[in-house]
């Protein structure tokens, strides 16, 4: 659909306006004007140097005349801003620009604007002219409007802080109220009551010279709707443009905004969309700036009527963009504080799992019997930054203060029967808050049934002494007696025997990993076993001679030689840091470790295979199921870019009558989460191509790994997204957790599952594997699994993904599901193909 054509109400008399208005002007960057006077400054100061002292004193001098005093280096600054009206009625004439009325009152503010400015002589020098954009209802109050207009001043280029001063000067301090500014127009039929002037300088990135089309859309949300970025989904967002969506709702009605996609260029600097809390984009009033791929809740609410969409976009690297719904609700429909009084409960913040609308304050009065205690725990809290002290968005309970992000085991206890619990947000910024629950207890007794964690959280008893940190303090591991099969840590917790010496700290002081091979205190163990001097690592030589004594270092230094455990940059040269890849760094002296790295993120913040577990839609959009025309789902696979998959290659052999070697058999279901159910997000695609490796060898299963390549390509949404590859030296250390996911039988010889399944297992050691697999393990394989049974992929898991968490938080593909014996047995762990083994393999294929 054409996004001009998509029934909204759209005018083009706006556009035009808008046009006028926002001319982009340049010169609020004012660091170019600046550049002349700098370079006749150094050339002034070269010749001043020559000359003599007094020459320099001199010169000086007329550098400071020049700077300071010359009038002609000026820059022209815009402010966009809202003035609330309060003896005018709102008429519905007003939204549209063209009419007399909006003429007339436009005009009025146009003067009261001149008037107000003409009071201060910092802004009565500078003003050059205003122009009014629209008009909206004010909240809450009858009779009164609010104007946004745009000013435009021309300051000398050493008086810009003053002018920005000088128009934040004119707000009331915090909220009030302030008479005076009106009423002085000569005509006093002719006054405004104007009440509040609030205004901002306009965010540099929209008036970027390359802008070219500015549009803006008018739309009621009465009528819920959608809006989305042009040409979505269909083809990519276009270049260079700046586009505003005005969201209307009517009178005491929210307007409420839930994304279903937003996909965008990952630099906020040159792509992004902002929501405004107004109907033009004053910075006091945003509420989110969002660009990339976000992992936030996507849903947005206004204080009041009115909501403004934007969308900014650069030159190059335009993504699929967005789509999002927009309703109304009613304010009386806000659902938050009151008083409590059962025993346990829990409550949120308005919205929840919604961002909480700005300009908001709830209270909730907990009451327990006078006996009891009371506790609160947030299960999830989110609540913009912390940067700030607590002083814009916070939750007060009981007089104490949180903000930001909290850990989630956070628990509360009033020593009294009473608890209030406050939330307030301010008028920027909003976030997804927080859900709690409560509960009274008696005073001797807390957990009564349960274990008591340090921090008062109460536990289910099986989850004690688990091996788990399930308390978030550790305090349910602490204490604990082992078992015959686990080993004790220095801390006292248990963890299973084969854990220690895997390279991995298990206990969490490292005490699993010391005293496992024969180097000095104060030595360090390299790979082939010699042992060198602690202090030799990462300092750039490699002083092991297998190069593994400069691989897993924090810092990021260029290497005189590369090994087999060394990142290679693009430039050919090699660095000492461990898994750099997109980490978030630029590590290598080209930056290409970060080159790339718009795989494995997911859609939204969240936290069968056999012994797993049903996984949240979304939650591994790099999931695939390959299916059979006609009899269903085969085997699984991984998505690695819009165009190519990855897969086993026993899926694609030939066996008796089925042609599985055969792309026209095959097709692909990507953003699939229930078998059977296709859902907004599902993609369905034929093969064109498949690429089996070449040494596959049936009987050892090596080289189980296979590409395939779509018939077409897809466009990326919240359920389908490539998984990062990792290159050739990533390491995945034994110990580390992975997951398995797929839609493969649920337990050996049982049925296949229909949602999809996800399970946590862990990377186990090569010698260990091979000698529980009988020496079937090559080095192009890779085991993973929990040994004392249980957690397995099975039939139908095939092909899919062994995913791994990179420090990032972005998701790399380790391994793609081969084979086992049997399925979740004891001892017996899942095998997987390599894929650090395979990765110039897949360059070569598919050029991913
Ligand atoms: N080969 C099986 C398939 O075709 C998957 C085997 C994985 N087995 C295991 N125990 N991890 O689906």
């Amino acid at each position: 659909m054409d996004f001009l054509d998509s029934g909204q109400k759209f005018s083009p008399r706006q556009d035009q306006d808008w046009d006028a208005n926002l001319q982009f002007l340049p010169a609020s960057d004012s660091k170019h004007l600046e550049k002349k006077p700098g370079r006749r400054r150094k050339l002034w100061i070269g010749v001043g140097l020559l000359l003599a002292a007094v020459a320099l004193a001199l010169l000086t001098g007329l550098l400071v005349w020049h700077y300071h005093l010359r009038s002609d280096v000026r820059v022209k600054k815009v402010y966009i801003g809202a003035m609330g009206i309060s003896n005018q009625p709102f008429l519905e004439s007003y939204e549209d620009p063209d009419s007399p009325q909006f003429g007339k009152l436009a005009s009025l503010v146009k003067q009261q604007l001149k008037l107000i400015y003409s009071k201060n002589s910092v802004l009565s020098r500078a003003f050059r002219g205003s122009s009014v954009q629209a008009f909206s209802e004010a909240d809450g109050a009858k009779d009164s409007l609010v104007a946004y207009y745009q000013s435009e001043f021309d300051v000398h280029i050493s008086q810009q802080a003053s002018l920005d001063e000088a128009v934040q000067s004119l707000e009331p301090p915090s909220g009030g109220q302030s008479g005076p500014q009106g009423r002085l127009l000569l005509k006093p039929t002719d006054a405004l009551d104007v009440n509040n002037v609030m205004s901002r300088a306009l965010d540099p990135r929209m008036t970027r010279k390359t802008l070219f089309a500015k549009k803006v859309f008018n739309l009621h949300v009465k009528d819920s709707g959608t809006v989305q970025s042009p040409g979505f989904p269909d083809s990519s967002y276009p270049p260079n443009v700046y586009l505003q969506w005005r969201l209307r709702a009517d009178p005491d009605h929210r307007v409420k905004l839930d994304f279903h996609t937003l996909i965008l260029e990952d630099d906020c600097r040159e792509d992004f969309i902002q929501i405004y809390d107004s109907l033009a984009p004053i910075e006091s009033r945003v509420l989110t700036e969002q660009c990339g791929y976000p992992h936030e809740s996507l849903s947005f609410l206004s204080s009041g009527s009115v909501m403004l969409l934007t969308l900014v976009t650069s030159e190059d690297k335009n993504f699929p963009g967005f789509r999002a719904n927009f309703s109304q609700i009613p304010l009386t429909e806000q659902k938050c504080g009151g008083t409590l009084t059962a025993d346990r409960g829990s409550f949120s913040s308005p919205f929840f799992p919604s961002n909480y609308p700005p300009k908001t304050t709830c209270e909730w009065k907990i009451q327990a019997p006078k006996e009891k205690f009371l506790k609160v725990q947030f299960n999830k809290f989110f609540l913009g930054n912390h940067s700030d002290q607590c002083r814009k968005d916070y939750v007060e309970v009981n007089g104490k203060r949180l903000c930001g992000s909290q850990p989630k085991n956070n628990v509360i206890t009033s020593r009294s029967n009473e608890m209030t619990v406050k939330f307030r947000s301010d008028s920027t910024f909003v976030d997804q808050g927080f859900v709690a629950e409560y509960e009274a207890f008696v005073p001797t007794n807390p957990c009564p049934g349960r274990f008591q964690c340090s921090n008062n959280l109460c536990l289910n008893k099986t989850l004690q002494c688990d091996g788990w940190n399930d308390c978030g303090d550790s305090s349910d591991e602490d204490g604990c007696v082992c078992e015959a099969s686990q080993m004790k840590c220095k801390n006292s917790r248990c963890k299973p025997k084969f854990w220690e010496c895997d390279g991995f700290d298990d206990c969490g002081d490292n005490s699993d990993e010391e005293n496992c091979v024969k180097c000095k205190p104060g030595e360090f163990v390299c790979r082939n076993m010699r042992c060198i001097p602690e202090k030799l690592q990462c300092n750039g030589k490699d002083d092991c001679s297998d190069g593994s004594d400069e691989a897993k270092c924090e810092k990021a230094l260029v290497l005189q030689q590369c090994s087999e455990f060394t990142f290679r940059c693009k430039n050919g040269r090699c660095i000492s840091k461990l898994n750099p890849e997109c980490d978030g760094e630029a590590d290598c002296e080209d930056g290409s470790d970060e080159n790339d790295c718009h795989c494995g993120t997911r859609p939204y913040r969240s936290s069968r295979i056999v012994g797993g577990q049903a996984s949240r839609e979304g939650e591994w959009p790099w999931q695939v199921s390959l299916q059979i025309k006609g009899t269903g789902h085969v085997c699984g696979a991984s998505v690695l870019s819009n165009r190519w998959l990855l897969t086993a290659a026993h899926c694609v052999q030939d066996s008796g009558p089925n042609k599985y070697s055969d792309a026209s058999q095959w097709e692909a279901l990507l953003g699939l989460h229930v078998q059977g159910q296709i859902s907004e997000w599902t993609v369905r695609r034929n093969i064109r191509r498949i690429i089996a490796h070449a040494d596959y060898n049936a009987f050892t299963y090596n080289n189980d790994i296979a590409l395939m390549e779509l018939d077409a390509n897809v466009t990326l949404n919240q359920n389908i997204w490539p998984i990062c590859l990792p290159s050739p030296t990533y390491d995945f250390p034994a110990g580390q957790e992975a997951w398995i996911t797929g839609w493969g039988a649920t337990r050996e010889g049982g049925l296949a599952a229909t949602i999809l399944q996800k399970a946590e297992v862990r990377i186990i050691n090569s010698t260990v594997c091979k000698s529980l697999m009988n020496d079937q393990v090559t080095d192009r394989m890779l085991c993973a699994g929990v040994l004392k049974g249980g957690v397995d992929a099975c039939q139908g898991d095939s092909g899919g993904p062994l995913s791994v968490t990179g420090p990032s938080g972005r998701v790399f593909l380790a391994g793609v599901v081969s084979w086992g014996d049997g399925c979740a047995r004891r001892k017996k762990p899942g095998v997987y193909a390599k894929v650090t083994k395979y990765r110039s393999w897949i360059k070569e294929g598919s050029g991913v």
